[in-house]
């Protein structure tokens, strides 16, 4: 578990966790509204030089930022989707991509098959703006980014 005191140390992480991520990499966060999932991502993006600036894709669903150098990065909000196959309708180019996938669970394993999963929770007293995040792995890969990020807590 991995303690975020303020937004900055969110987008903070978002650059660390991007560090890791190659092409067909997939990041699923969860966390209620106003968590910080976009925040996350918006510094994940940053890390990875996107073009374009990283808001919340709730009405678009899925935003494609360009890279100079590099894969793409494909930014989806499942928020509105109603179910899994909407999910792979969007024909995400996952492998050639790497993506971040908020309210990504339970609709994730129609379209892949391993990925990073980062439970985010909030404090209930309304003074106190600590997050925390939680890491689960999916497969393979998953592990291998959890491992990764652990040796980078710990050091
Ligand atoms: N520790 C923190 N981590 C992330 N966001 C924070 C934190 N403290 C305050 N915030 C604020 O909470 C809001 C999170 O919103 P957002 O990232 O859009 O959440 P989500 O995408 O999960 O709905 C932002 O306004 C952000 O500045
Ligand atoms: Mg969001």
């Amino acid at each position: 578990m991995i303690t975020i005191p303020s937004a900055n140390d969110m987008e903070n992480l978002g650059a660390r966790v991007a560090r890791l991520l190659r092409a067909g990499d997939v990041v699923c966060l969860t966390g209620e509204l106003g968590a910080g999932k976009t925040t996350f991502s918006r510094g994940l993006g940053r890390e990875l030089a996107v073009r374009g600036t990283v808001t919340s894709p709730t009405f678009v669903v899925a935003r494609t930022h360009p890279r100079a150098d590099g894969v793409p990065f494909v930014h989806v909000d499942a928020y509105r989707l109603v179910n899994a196959s909407e999910l792979a309708d969007l024909d995400i180019d996952w492998d050639r991509s790497i993506s971040v996938v908020e309210w990504g669970r339970g609709m994730l394993e129609a379209v892949v098959d391993e990925w990073l999963e980062i439970a985010i929770d909030r404090s209930h007293s309304a003074d106190d703006e600590t997050r925390t995040a939680t890491l689960h792995a999916v497969g393979p890969r998953g592990n291998e980014l959890v491992a990764a990020l652990g040796r980078g807590v710990s050091a």
